[in-house]
């Protein structure tokens, strides 16, 4: 009989933390926007570079000594992945676009005052993006809020553009719009972290931070082991679920329907990609989805659907013994690599 528990890694589960926040702040009306950047380490940038580009299908905008950046063809901020070389695969930091440059200083101020020291990254010091703040959160991980990003626009005009790229051999058109070959999605969606103690990380970023919890998968103790968080009406900016603090689990491409998926699937089965589950549907957050490993090891996804969450979105809860089913609805069950394997 499969055990069914569940848990990221072989930690255990996470209980709710001593937030201690009651009475703190609540950031309710802060200005987090959506994510800007995820930071990965590579252990072969010319590698990563050429997967990222040629089978993912993202545009690279920067390169420099040690790294690389680069977005989506529907993106126009200067980049919304940076690969950086190291001597590991590993997680730099997880970054967040504000919508107001005061928002920045209202953050941290919240995060000050949760008790988190906050460090000022100024203008210059981080390519393609202005002035930012850092920090360490409960679940051990970098976050970093960012107001100004230099805007490089994205494949479309923004004047009467059509609502699709032509896409080379494909039907309409013969390139022209240099549509990036491979998967070429259209922005970056998402991503999931680990946590030891899952309560009191979703604690942080909701209350302080103002994140809201779409849906939350429950123990039998009622402890929170995974939950989803957004703040861009979607299912899910940021997910967190049990695991070592600090660890990435996957960052996820967004795809604009299932025949994207399908075609995502070929893509990735055509250039030898390792996929770790799917293509297959998730019961939380009710998105199509693929899972797969760049060849540095670290897990990408690629989503579509689910969901429209207004702020006022009542909250879903999974209990552990339907956990097979929240996060792969079509096979009812979860496999050891989808658990314990992260970067
Ligand atoms: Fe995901």
């Amino acid at each position: 009989m499969r055990d069914t528990r569940f848990t990221f890694c072989d930690t255990g589960h996470s209980a709710p933390g001593p937030c201690g926040s009651a009475g703190l702040w609540r950031g309710g009306w802060v200005g987090i926007l959506r994510l800007s950047h995820v930071d990965v380490t590579v252990t072969d940038l010319d590698l990563a570079v050429a997967y990222y580009t040629e089978v993912i299908g993202m545009v690279l905008t920067e390169r420099t000594a040690g790294s690389a950046y680069l977005k989506c063809w529907d993106e126009a901020d200067h980049h919304s992945l940076r690969l950086t070389y190291a001597p590991r695969t590993g997680f730099g930091l997880m970054s967040f676009k504000v919508e107001h440059s005061d928002d920045l200083s209202d953050l941290e101020n919240a995060v000050a005052r949760y008790g988190f020291p906050v460090q000022r990254v100024s203008q210059g010091d981080s390519v393609g993006q202005g002035e930012s703040v850092r920090f360490e959160t409960p679940s051990g991980h970098t976050m970093e809020l960012v107001h100004d990003v230099r805007k490089l626009g994205s494949a479309l005009p923004r004047l009467n553009p059509r609502p699709y790229l032509f896409r080379p051999g494909g039907a309409g058109g013969d390139g022209a719009d240099g549509v990036p070959p491979g998967i070429a999605p259209p922005r970056m969606d998402h991503l999931l972290v680990t946590a030891e103690e899952v309560g009191e990380a979703t604690q942080f970023y909701s209350d302080v931070l103002g994140f809201r919890v779409t849906e939350q998968l429950i123990d039998g103790q009622g402890h929170q082991v995974g939950t989803w968080l957004e703040r861009s009406h979607s299912p899910h900016d940021l997910a967190v679920v049990a695991g070592p603090n600090g660890g990435l689990h996957h960052f996820a491409y967004w795809l604009d329907d299932w025949d994207h998926v399908r075609d995502a699937a070929d893509i990735l089965a055509y250039n030898g990609i390792s996929v770790d589950v799917g293509p297959t549907r998730h019961g939380i957050t009710r998105g199509s989805t693929i899972y797969f490993f760049d060849p540095l090891g670290t897990r990408n996804e690629v989503f579509t659907g689910g969901y429209r969450p207004d702020p006022d979105f009542p909250m879903i809860t999974w209990t552990e013994d339907n956990a097979g089913r929240a996060i792969f609805y079509y096979e009812g069950e979860l496999n050891d690599r989808f658990m314990k394997v992260h970067t």
